[in-house]
Order: structure tokens, then sequence, then C-alpha cells
């Protein structure tokens, strides 16, 4: 296994250059499915759940070429499967994503229930109550989620009692192709959500409301798509991510390819903490603060401030002069990097949902462990400004959502090396 050998207290300087968005490519894979022509999708990023999605989509027959690092064409048109099966599945849960189009193209398909993550329980039930509302006869065989709709799926009028991101996607997806109009109500907002709506709206799909929390699709009865080739949207977290490491270590540093829309409330939090900005088309610069003051946080769903970023503004809360209140609403356990942060010194107080985080204290270097994607990068922080040497392991967590993030915390100055176990 490998881990990042971090020496903290050094000042990060410099700009690094922000990758396309996992949660937007993931979906936009799925949506390939959709379409009879082959598509280019440009500004992938280079992280292992790409190579996961695309691999599922391989055994259910499409060809996936990468044509560079960051470029991916794919084919569905030869797709002679809808078994997406557990040894991908359990290994990614966005792959539920591929439920909708599979069942919309094919009127039928079995997919692996994805299983929990370390940050919860993570139920897929508004997905099939959906697909059910659409026509679609769902049952649960086996651990995988068996789901016929013999005439195709019919478009319906569905209210989601919870915003779900992938949800949302899915059931877009699968209304596209539906027969007659699917008219949806709280549905999520996330950019990532919007970008699956303008995919599908350039292809020919009718979709009213794109953006906002009820959209009106126009299904084409099984009419596959004819897909444009599109560039990804870039990846907001992992700009919110380096701004928190220009953030803890109090450094001025740039962020290039982000679009700061997309990071209103991430980039209000860092105000209040103290710091500046100067954005421009190209690139966003943080300012250090003169004093860094605790922060209120509250995580909820698009625009407001996202749990993705829970971990991080916890690890920069560590710095703050004062006592920081964070309040994570979306998930029942993303607060595994508790016990890890208070490893390197950090005192952060639970009470179910809600950490007090005590910052000031003197950080040191430990060996910690990541257990998801953003507890492990909110360790990296940290350890950025730990004093001495700190070895993050697990890093195979980061590697699912960062592209190249040693190399980009090298390029901002920081001191990372990336080594093997044993
Ligand atoms: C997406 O997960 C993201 N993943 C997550 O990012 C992100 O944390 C999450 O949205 C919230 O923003 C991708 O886009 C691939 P949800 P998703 O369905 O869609 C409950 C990362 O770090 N719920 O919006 O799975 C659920 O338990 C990952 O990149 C149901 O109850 O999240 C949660 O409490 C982590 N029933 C809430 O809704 C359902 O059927 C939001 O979940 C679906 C969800």
């Amino acid at each position: 296994m490998q881990y990042l050998q971090i020496n903290g207290g050094k000042k990060l300087s410099g700009e690094v250059s922000i990758s396309g968005a996992k949660n937007a490519a993931l979906p936009l894979i799925a949506l390939t499915l959709l379409s009879k022509n082959s598509v280019n999708l440009k500004n992938i990023p280079d992280v292992a759940d790409i190579k996961t999605l695309s691999k599922l989509l391989e055994n259910l027959g499409s060809t996936c070429e990468f044509l560079g690092k960051n470029e991916l064409k794919i084919d569905t048109s030869k797709v002679h499967s809808t078994m997406a099966n557990y040894d991908i599945v359990r290994k990614m849960r966005a792959s539920i994503l591929v439920l909708g189009p599979l069942l919309s193209r094919f009127g039928h398909c079995e997919v692996s229930l994805p299983g929990g993550c370390a940050i919860g329980q993570r139920p897929i039930d508004l997905h099939l109550s959906a697909l059910e509302k659409m026509g679609a006869n769902i049952s649960i065989k086996q651990g995988y989620v068996v789901a016929t709709a013999k005439n195709g799926l019919k478009g319906a009028k569905i209210v989601f009692d919870k915003i779900t991101v992938t949800g949302s996607e899915n059931i877009v997806m699968a209304a596209a192709l539906a027969k007659g109009q699917t008219h949806l109500i709280n549905v999520a907002k996330e950019p990532e959500v919007v970008q699956v709506c303008e995919v599908l709206a350039a292809a020919g799909v009718k979709i009213s409301g794109i953006g906002t929390d009820e959209l009106i699709i126009e299904g084409t009865d099984r009419e596959l798509l004819n897909v444009s080739d599109f560039s990804v949207i870039s990846d907001r977290i992992e700009a919110g991510t380096y701004l928190c490491a220009g953030a803890i270590t109090n450094s001025k540093i740039s962020i290039k390819n982000a679009n700061a829309q997309h990071l209103s409330a991430v980039l209000l939090k860092l105000e209040q903490m103290g710091f500046g900005f100067e954005i421009s088309d190209e690139k966003i610069t943080l300012l250090p603060a003169k004093t860094i003051k605790p922060c209120e946080i509250v995580t909820t769903e698009y625009p407001g401030f996202p749990t993705d970023m829970q971990a991080q503004f916890m690890a920069l809360s560590l710095v703050a002069d004062g006592v920081s209140v964070i309040d994570e609403r979306l998930f029942e356990n993303r607060f595994m990097h508790v016990s890890e942060l208070a490893r390197m010194g950090a005192d952060i107080r639970l009470n179910g949902h809600i950490a007090s985080v005590y910052g000031g204290k003197p950080l040191n270097s430990a060996d910690v462990m990541a257990t998801d994607l953003r507890a492990s990068s909110a360790l990296v922080l940290a350890a950025l400004v730990a004093s001495g040497t700190s070895k993050v392991h697990r890093i195979y967590h980061l590697d699912r959502g960062y592209e190249n993030l040693e190399e980009k915390f090298k390029a901002l100055g920081a001191d990372v090396l990336r080594r093997n176990d044993g």
C-alpha cells in the first residue's frame, strides 16, 4: 500500500490547475448509454473512479478508449449485457448511475446494490421509488436490483422526498428515453446535475427548468440520442480543497480553471474567516488572513455549503483563533477524520452530528489513516501545518477523486512524497 509523507510547517505559493469534476464525469459516462453515436468526453479527471466506471461499461459491451489522460471516447452501440456486477459496483457506489440509462434503453437490467460506505448507509430508495412511478417493476434478488419495464418507462410526476444528487441524475437520464413527459420536483441543483441536463438538451431532449429544483422532461420513447462531444466542468470540490491548502498555511496561492460561481458558499466562508480573494476569468487567488477567525458551518444541498468540503474546513478550523462549530446535516457518519486529526493533537468535541473544533492548539506530525475520499484530504491539509513528518496511509481513497495530488501540492511548494509501505 502507498502512503504520503508530508513535512509540515511550510508556506505555500504559486498556482495549481483544477481538473474536471469526478462527480460530473461519472453520470456523464453513464449517460453515453443513451447515445446512438460514440461520444468524446473531454477534461475527464485521471482518477480511479473514472477507470472503474469505464471498466463497468466495457463489461456491458461498450468500447471505452482513452485518447490521452483526460479524454475518453465511449461507444455503447454494441452493449450486449445489462448486468452491472457486484465486484465493480462494490468498489464504487456511483455505479448505480447506470441503472436509469440501462432500464430506459433496454427495458431490463440487474445492478448490484452499492452497499454502504464509510460516510453512511447511503440508501437508494429514492432512485427505486421514482423508477417504479415510471412503470418499472423492481425487486431485490441476492443483493441485486432487478428492474424491468417491458414496454419501456413512462413519464410520471415525481416529488423527491429528499434531495439526492445521483438520484436526480439517474431519473433525469431515465426520463430522457421514457415515453411522454416527466415532471420532477425537489431535484438537486448541483452543477454536476445541471451539466447532465445540458448535455441531454444539446442532444435534443426537451428539458425545462434546468438549474432549478423543478424539471419537465419530454422523453423520446426509447429513440436513442445524438450526444455531442463535450468537456466536463471543473471540479469545485478539488478547487475548494486547494483553496483550503492555501488557507490552512495562510499563504497566497492561485487556482486556475475553477468556476467561482460554483464555489460561492466556500468563498464566502473563507472570507468570513478573514481571507481575501482576487478573482479573474482565468484564476482565483487567495490572499492570506491577518487573523484566521473560527467558522460556523451547516452542510446542505447546493448552493449551500457542500458536505464534500466539511472535512477540509474542519482541518482549516484547527488553525483558527477560537472555536468553530460544524454541523453535518447530510451524512450520518461523516466525521471519520476526527479521530485521525486528534492523533495530530486536534481538540475536536463531537455531539451527534455537531463538531466543536477548538482551534489554535499546536499540531504534531503523526501516522494517520485515510478512511474516505474527503476525510483523507483533510488529513493531508492538517499535515501541511503539523510540525514534523506525517504519513497519511491508505491513500487509494485520495486517488479515487484527486488527480496528480502530490504533483499539485508540490507545485504549491508543499513537501509531499508518495512512498510505498514495507
Ligand atoms: C453525491 O452522492 C456525491 N457523489 C457525493 O460525493 C456527495 O457527498 C453527495 O452527492 C451529497 O452532495 C457523486 O456525485 C458521485 P445523495 P449521492 O443521494 O448522490 C440520502 C464525494 O466525496 N438518500 O445526494 O450518493 C443520503 O443517505 C462523494 O465525491 C436517501 O435517503 O448523495 C444522504 O443522506 C461522497 N435515499 C442524502 O440523501 C436515496 O435514495 C444525500 O445523498 C438517496 C439518498
